[in-house]
């Protein structure tokens, strides 16, 4: 459906604002659902369609069970999506809009129960994880990830970044992108290897990295966070695994962080992403401030998916809509009052 491909979008207001030479948004927003999760659907359900699935199921209250939705359609197959009561928003809209059974479970935990037996009696083709601790998701859609790496290269003419930073909740597209670096190195399309980081929220994989711990381990839900897409208290295995290989890091991020980052972003470079799209950036911040990152580094960060899928929270933080009548003496003065508006010093002559 005309995944991938996306644009490497240079953002030279937030690379001066940090103190980078080089900062980079891979714009997964332009996605035909618009986040990085078509790259897993499109990738996962070719692979359905070639082993005869009949039927797609996800558990999902996101990005990934609007994009399984959408590839489903495409590819002419029922598909059925598990959420949980309490979870609302335009992405179970899109979900529904794609003709996707979505059903919602009382108790959070039965999406997984519910989708096993589907998955182990009859035969569902699983695209997301179905029992815990999460495993990662369908390993041939994280295949699709490889092309991330692969069109950063390209991209940046073959020049690795020093950095990659991605908001990551079971790391699935961190490990995709990964692999598909270390195929590129293997072949001999490039001669380095970037740093991964994880930007997470409740600190699994900081600690894990930390404490030198074997895997990811569960934390506790401190707060209700607003990029509630990368909101799991627990990483998986192999995220940790290539954290290590990298010799990357994690950064946890807060609510107010985001939320600045996101108007930065979208006021200044002219992205607006869903709040988990943001947490690179509260992490490129905090590891340039902390001297982890150098002046002279070049970083990539993953903008995973539009502002529109989640816009509640952006509302929220804003003031109320100035309302004015068809005065236009008024209307400028409410500019200058509201905005701080300088129609004097702006008028073209
Ligand atoms: C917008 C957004 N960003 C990031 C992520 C993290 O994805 P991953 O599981 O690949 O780490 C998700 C996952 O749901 C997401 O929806």
């Amino acid at each position: 459906m005309g995944e991938g491909g996306t644009p490497l979008t240079p953002l030279p207001r937030a690379a001066s604002k940090i103190g980078i030479r080089d900062l980079y948004a891979k714009d997964e927003s332009r996605n035909p659902t618009w986040s990085f999760k078509d790259r897993l659907a499109s990738s996962a359900i070719s692979v359905a369609k070639e082993l005869g699935a009949r039927v797609i199921a996800s558990s999902s209250s996101g990005n990934a069970g609007a994009a399984v939705a959408a590839y489903a359609a495409r590819a002419g197959l029922p598909c059925i999506v598990f959420t949980f009561q309490g979870a609302a928003g335009p992405m179970l809209t899109q979900m529904r809009a794609y003709g996707a059974m979505v059903l919602s479970t009382r108790d959070k935990a039965d999406r997984w129960t519910l989708l096993e037996r589907g998955v182990r009696e009859f035969g569902w083709f699983p695209t997301s994880p179905f029992f815990g601790p999460a495993v990662g998701s369908n390993p041939f859609g994280i295949e699709g990830y490889k092309t991330l790496a692969y069109e950063v290269a390209e991209q940046l003419d073959w020049q690795v970044p020093d950095w990659c930073v991605l908001p990551i909740c079971y790391g699935d597209a961190m490990v995709g992108m990964w692999k598909g670096f270390l195929e590129m190195k293997a072949w001999g399309w490039i001669d380095r290897l970037p740093r991964m980081v994880a930007a997470e929220i409740y600190g699994s994989f900081g600690k894990a990295l930390a404490d030198n711990l074997a895997a990811p381990p569960a934390m506790p839900k401190t707060h209700e966070t607003l990029a509630v897409s990368i909101g799991a208290t627990q990483g998986t295995f192999q995220a940790l695994d290539v954290l290590r290989r990298s010799n990357g890091c994690a950064v946890s991020v807060s609510n107010a962080d985001l939320l600045r980052w996101q108007s930065t972003i979208a006021a200044q470079e002219g992205l607006y992403g869903e709040p988990s799209a943001l947490a690179p950036f509260v992490a490129v911040e905090h590891l340039r401030g902390t001297g982890v990152m150098s002046a002279g580094d070049r970083v990539v960060t993953l903008f995973t998916a539009a502002g529109i899928k989640d816009p509640d929270a952006t509302a929220r933080a804003l003031p109320e809509l100035p309302l004015v009548n068809g005065e236009f003496e008024t209307t400028l003065r409410v500019l200058a009052e509201q905005f701080g508006f300088d129609s004097v010093a702006t008028t073209k002559r």
